[in-house]
């Protein structure tokens, strides 16, 4: 029986299909992604560099001889390929279990296509089981904590991990999350936070879902 993490690497394995000759990519963050590092460097395509989104992802970049590139040296990117915690079925996303949403959201929204891989157990109908990173300036914490209750959220610091960006991450249990974008902005205006996991306002352009069965290319219902 295929498990979890041969789910993910076969999704990964898939996305190369989609990934252009001669183009900049963005390359997100986590256990999915780095399958996708692997599979892209042993394929041979000839990307032009990588926009990285974490420090993490940079060593596996390096590690894999792929060139990385800075965001600010180039003009949009073709395609950004990262997964999710979980995804819904108008392709919306939580994301950020691995304390990188913010530089996925910034690279996402630079680029003309998002494709998520993940494996069936991050696809659900409804957003909301995994809890909700919010990545957080460190002094505001108990202030945006509380804001985050009266949203109806348990928040929880997540203790000792620093973002690369040098913030604090609170998760948030909880939530009513059937109106993403509502909830992706009412967050964002909360002073002192910096980012939130919800991608509403960009969410993916297709699915790369690996199931027990096979892989199959999911587009926005
Ligand atoms: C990183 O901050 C996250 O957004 C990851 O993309 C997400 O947590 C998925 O990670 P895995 O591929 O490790 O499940």
């Amino acid at each position: 029986m295929a498990t979890q993490d041969d789910l993910k690497r076969m999704a990964a394995h898939k996305a190369l299909e989609l990934v252009p000759h001669g183009e900049y990519i963005g390359v997100g963050t986590g256990s999915t992604v780095k399958y996708f590092i692997e599979a892209l460097a042993a394929s041979g395509k000839d990307i032009k560099g990588a926009v990285s989104t974490s420090s993490s992802t940079s060593a596996l970049l390096r590690q894999h001889g792929i060139a990385e590139v800075g965001l600010n040296e180039v003009n949009g990117l073709a395609l950004y390929v990262d997964g999710a915690d979980e995804i819904n079925h108008s392709l919306q996303m939580i994301k950020g279990g691995g304390g990188a949403l913010l530089n996925e959201k910034i690279v996402a929204s630079a680029s003309r296509q998002f494709v998520c891989i993940a494996d069936e157990s991050k696809y659900v109908a409804r957003l909301g089981k995994f809890p909700l990173p919010v990545e957080v300036i460190e002094h505001a914490r108990s202030l945006v904590s509380r804001q985050l209750l009266k949203l109806g959220g348990e928040p929880e610091l997540r203790i000792g991990v620093k973002t690369d960006n040098g913030h604090q991450i609170v998760d948030v249990s909880g939530l009513n999350l059937d109106q993403p974008m509502s909830m992706e902005d009412a967050i964002n205006h909360i002073p002192g936070v910096v980012e939130n996991g919800i991608f509403a306002r960009r969410p993916a352009d297709v699915l790369v879902l690996a199931r027990a069965g096979g892989v199959e290319l999911v587009y926005a219902k």
